[in-house]
């Protein structure tokens, strides 16, 4: 019997496989099938600062201004993005998923500014929430604030949600930090009690004919996870925080190399949205039959078989590598791979 259980924020849960926040995790019966098809636990979608913010801009206006100001106050945010809910109705999405599954619930706070919609985090702690995933979401993008400024921020919003809950609390990163390693610990020391890695960019295309930058979310593949593989097998030996994958986990293989990174879960959208809920379970069938063909009895027997402690060649994670992988690649390389 082959065992696919772990730990994860101190959760237990059946298997590594987690659904990501996404609008998979939004409405109700798309999070029971994923419960169904077997999803370990959920992350729902994000309250966002700026709705939080929003909501609480216009009751201020309300209160001081009285109810003919409202639909002012409603305009304050105007370009307040389409994506998700207010806060109240966020507090009851946690609640009715709490009370209709049985799997753990992980709700996501997305922010970038410590203030006081951070009392949220406690609200959707006191909603049912078994942990809660906050999401930095922040590009950096005035010349006026240094790379300091920025990684101060991150741990003051870590300390901040900390202290406002008693649930664990992992934090979503992107992977753009000129030292990530001292990041990680740093946001380890902060008391992030996981990390997810990594958030995707969403860069922007140009639409020439319109001349606009329109939005551009194209779906994963799984060549992206090996960013995430990376990081993940260096940092896992090294830091207190667990760690989860999320990005480009799209086969059984990709899960195998997430857990043997170090990771504790992994996570996934872009296969779910490709593929429907159902999917998870597809993937659990094919994980067990994968570790069986390969002799593995438990997903902890595999954990960090292949990060940067275990490693039979370790420098593969460094800059030796980096001269190899050139190396390797010769015109004769290239003329096989045109054929
Ligand atoms: C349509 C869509 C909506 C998403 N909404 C959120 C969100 O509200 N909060 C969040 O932290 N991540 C959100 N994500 C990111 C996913 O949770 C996930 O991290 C990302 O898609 C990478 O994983 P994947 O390669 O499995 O898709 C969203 C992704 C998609 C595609």
């Amino acid at each position: 019997m082959i065992d696919l259980s772990t730990e994860y924020l101190g959760l237990k849960l059946a298997n590594p496989l987690v659904a990501s926040s996404s609008p998979l995790t939004k409405d109700l019966d798309s999070l029971k099938r994923l419960e169904a098809a077997g999803a370990a636990a959920v992350v729902l979608p994000s309250l966002f600062e700026e709705q939080i913010l929003a909501e609480q801009e216009a009751l201020d206006q309300f209160l001081s201004r009285g109810a003919d100001s409202f639909p002012e106050a409603q305009s304050y945010f105007p370009e307040l993005p389409a994506y998700g809910v207010g806060p109240k109705a966020y507090l009851e999405h946690v609640g009715q998923a709490k009370k209709n599954l049985q799997i753990p619930v992980i709700a996501s706070i997305n922010g970038v500014t410590p203030g006081s919609w951070m009392r949220y985090a406690r609200e959707i702690e006191q909603a049912g929430a078994d942990a809660l995933e906050l999401n930095v979401y922040f590009l950096a993008t005035s010349p006026d604030v240094d790379a300091q400024q920025i990684e101060d921020r991150y741990c003051a919003l870590v300390r901040e949600v900390k202290a406002q809950v008693r649930i664990p609390v992992a934090v979503k990163l992107a992977p753009y930090f000129t030292s990530l390693a001292n990041m990680a610990h740093r946001l380890d020391r902060a008391g992030a009690d996981a990390l997810v890695l990594f958030n995707r960019f969403y860069q922007p295309d140009f639409d020439l004919e319109a001349l606009e930058v329109t939005p551009n979310l194209t779906l994963s593949h799984s060549d992206e996870l090996r960013l995430r593989l990376h990081w993940v097998a260096l940092l896992s030996p090294r830091i207190r925080s667990e760690l989860a994958i999320t990005g480009g986990v799209h086969t059984a293989e990709d899960v195998v190399k997430g857990i043997m990174a170090g990771a504790k879960v992994v996570m996934m959208t872009s296969a779910l949205l490709r593929n429907g809920a159902s999917y998870i379970a597809e993937l659990a069938g094919r994980l067990v039959e994968w570790m069986g063909q390969h002799e593995y009895e438990s997903v902890d027997q595999m954990r960090g078989a292949l990060n940067a402690a275990a490693a039979a060649q370790p420098e593969m994670f460094s800059r030796a590598n980096y001269m190899k992988v050139l190396g390797s690649y010769t015109l004769e390389t290239a003329s096989l791979r045109r054929r």
